[in-house]
């Protein structure tokens, strides 16, 4: 069986779910045609380094990324740091010939993404991007009733991606608030989920208008190594928060539809409310986050009588057999991710193209560009494919 020599890039949040994933897989994915091994982690934080080592089983652990990225016993790098950290990281592991998964969004603006899938394109490595709802098994079948006729003509399409997570106005002032760490804030952070959930659902966006806000000025600084959700004191030294807050935009899809879309991370109520409503002619679905496990279904053959119904996750669904068997089993949050690294290590070991790769986070930044264009123009922009160039 082929082996996949693994490099992880940060062992945050995401760095841990990914190297989780690969520990998990070969009990989850008999079938597999690899077997993962966690090889190097790099961390400029010493003690993930330690855990890195003690509790993931990397053989080692560095505070060198570059070193990491381009070692001769790695195979495939995961890029898991900071955003702007992202294009440096993917130019040293794809100059080395090394297959690259990295989250979502790829940089922190739409122009790094495009650099980054011309790297990979210059050295033909293969490339997969963190748009891990898009493995949800329900939304792969919601995919599929869609592009089955289903729904009918899709008619109109609602994304939204609410959450609580910068809400705490002492929530302190993160890598995600700054420019040079982050680049542009919700835009990047969470609409390349929305936008990436409806591209995959409908289709092409052709032309956007949209707005954002900043509706928490400053935050306390971080005064140790805090990452992600710290909380400081009233008393605390703050700084600015340099990107927004929020973001909207109405859009057109290709095929005529409509669409809305709301982004925000300071919005109060909805935890993570990562979500879809798909109107057709025939019908309509819509999908949460924080239902995860359920699609609602509505039918107007039948809608008379039974308003929306809801379709529990199961193993009728691909995928969710590996985690339970039966139906209305739930499976979670990083199931999605151990599901992604499934199916892009299997495509490596297959030799065939994995979806979504760098070609997919550019059709994400080819829309975010026409809404950043949109908020200084102030009057609707036409989606450029910026795969052609910038
Ligand atoms: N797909 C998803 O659902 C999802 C969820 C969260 C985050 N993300 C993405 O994952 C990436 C990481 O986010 P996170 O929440 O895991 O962040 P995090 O802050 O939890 O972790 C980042 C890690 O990178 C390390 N790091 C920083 N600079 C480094 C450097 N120069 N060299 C090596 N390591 C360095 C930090 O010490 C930290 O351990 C971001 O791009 C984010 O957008 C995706």
């Amino acid at each position: 069986m082929k082996k996949i020599r693994i490099a992880v890039l940060g062992l945050g949040w995401m760095g841990q779910a990914h190297s989780r994933s690969a520990l998990r897989i070969p009990s989850l994915f008999p079938e597999r045609e690899f077997n993962p091994e966690l090889v190097v982690c790099a961390d400029t934080d010493a003690s993930r380094r330690e855990r890195a080592v003690a509790d993931f089983g990397f053989r080692r652990a560095t505070d060198d990324w570059r070193a990491a990225a381009t070692a001769d016993d790695v195979d495939a790098v995961w890029v898991t740091a900071p955003n702007m950290m992202h294009l440096p990281m993917i130019e040293a592991a794809t100059a080395a010939g090394k297959a690259v998964f990295s989250e979502k969004p790829i940089g922190g603006k739409p122009e790094q993404t495009v650099q980054a899938f011309a790297y990979a394109k210059a050295t033909g490595v293969a490339t997969g991007v963190g748009y891990n709802y898009l493995w949800s098994p329900l939304v792969i079948h919601a995919r599929d009733l869609i592009s089955g006729g289903a729904l009918g003509q899709i008619t109109h399409y609602r994304g939204r991606f609410l959450s609580m997570y910068g809400s705490d106005e002492l929530g302190l002032l993160t890598w995600r608030f700054k420019l040079d760490e982050a680049g542009y804030g919700v835009s990047s952070d969470i609409l390349s989920h929305s936008v990436s959930m409806a591209q995959y659902l409908v289709g092409d966006i052709s032309e956007v208008v949209g707005m954002r806000n900043t509706t928490i000025a400053r935050r306390p600084l971080p005064t140790g190594a805090a990452s992600h959700y710290g909380q400081g004191e009233p008393s605390d030294p703050t700084g600015e928060v340099e990107n927004e807050d929020f973001a909207s935009m109405l859009c057109r899809f290709a095929n005529g539809a409509t669409g809305t879309f709301e982004v925000s991370r300071t919005v109060v109520g909805p935890e993570s409310q990562n979500a879809f409503e798909v109107y057709g002619t025939k019908g309509a679905l819509s999908w949460s986050l924080e239902q995860l496990n359920e699609l609602m279904y509505y039918r107007k053959d039948v809608g008379v009588n039974s308003g929306y119904t809801t379709i529990f996750g199961g193993d009728r669904f691909p995928y969710q057999g590996a985690f339970a068997p039966g139906q209305a089993n739930s499976i979670g949050f990083e199931d999605l991710i151990a599901i992604e690294d499934y199916a892009f290590m299997q495509s490596m070991a297959t030799g065939e193209t994995f979806h979504p790769g760098f070609a997919e986070a550019v059709d994400v930044v080819s829309v975010q560009q026409a809404l950043i264009d949109s908020w200084e123009s102030r009057t609707w922009e036409t989606v450029r494919d910026l795969k052609a160039g910038y």
